[in-house]
């Protein structure tokens, strides 16, 4: 089973907290503008169905669906799908939730996706090129495919890991392992062997004052990844 347990205690510690725009997911929220921008800029998403993994309390997946698409979304720790569940049905939204992670949910249905979104999760599951093929059984042929993720050098160690978990505390202390961050070139290439074509790599700029954020060209630290399946 492609989960770290550890990870998803830690995940359900905070499950309550994903709709607090205060809390420990401020910066989740601050960057749910951006990724809608960066993913209407590059596909239609209206009468889509799109697949989020990982897709924590449904930030990102209620945006979607507010515009048209149909989301399913996938998390591993209960605590957080329910969350989502009951934060969509408040916000009347038809979003499908389920509790799994995608290997578990490719045993039992055959569903492929025109967009799959895996937001801040590869460097959160144990087998990241399991991850990524599992990944390319739920597409089809053009499908789009949407990465974001944290690179791993000595800027992303200063400031996804030491300032932002423990001196500003942004982020909740022991979100992340350093050994998980992923290179672009190395998701690129894990990308590229399980079919798909790199289209764009874009950085994300953390504005240190109000904690907004911005594309920018710099990925040194978090960036997104789009392919498509050839
Ligand atoms: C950092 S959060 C990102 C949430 C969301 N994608 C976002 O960027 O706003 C990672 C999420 O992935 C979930 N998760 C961790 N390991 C998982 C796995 N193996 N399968 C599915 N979900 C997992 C966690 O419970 C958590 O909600």
């Amino acid at each position: 089973m492609n989960i770290d347990k550890k990870e998803i205690d830690n995940f359900d510690i905070y499950a309550h907290e994903w709709w607090n725009k205060r809390g420990p997911y401020k910066l989740i929220h601050n960057l749910t503008p951006i990724r809608v921008d960066y993913i209407q800029n590059t596909i239609n998403i209206k009468g889509l169905r799109i697949l989020d993994i990982g897709c924590g309390g449904g930030l990102l997946a209620e945006e979607l669906s507010k515009k048209g698409a149909k989301i399913t979304g996938l998390d591993a720790s209960e605590k957080t799908i329910n969350i989502a569940k009951q934060h969509a049905k408040e916000s009347n939204l038809n979003i499908e939730y389920i509790c799994s992670t995608l290997e578990s949910y490719i045993e039992k249905n055959k569903k492929k996706f025109d967009v799959v979104i895996c937001f801040e999760l590869i460097e959160h599951v144990p087998d990241q090129e399991k991850l990524i093929h599992s990944i390319s059984e739920v597409t089809k042929k053009n499908s789009t495919l949407f990465f974001s993720t944290i690179n791993r050098n000595i800027v992303s160690f200063a400031f996804a890991k030491v300032i932002a978990e423990y001196f500003l505390k942004i982020v909740p202390q022991g979100t992340h392992q350093y050994e998980k961050f992923i290179k672009p070139s190395e998701l690129a290439l894990l990308l590229e062997l399980a079919g798909f074509k790199i289209d764009d790599v874009s950085g994300v700029k953390l504005n240190p004052i109000d904690h907004t954020f911005s594309l920018s060209s710099m990925t040194k630290i978090n960036y997104f990844m789009t392919s498509t399946k050839k």
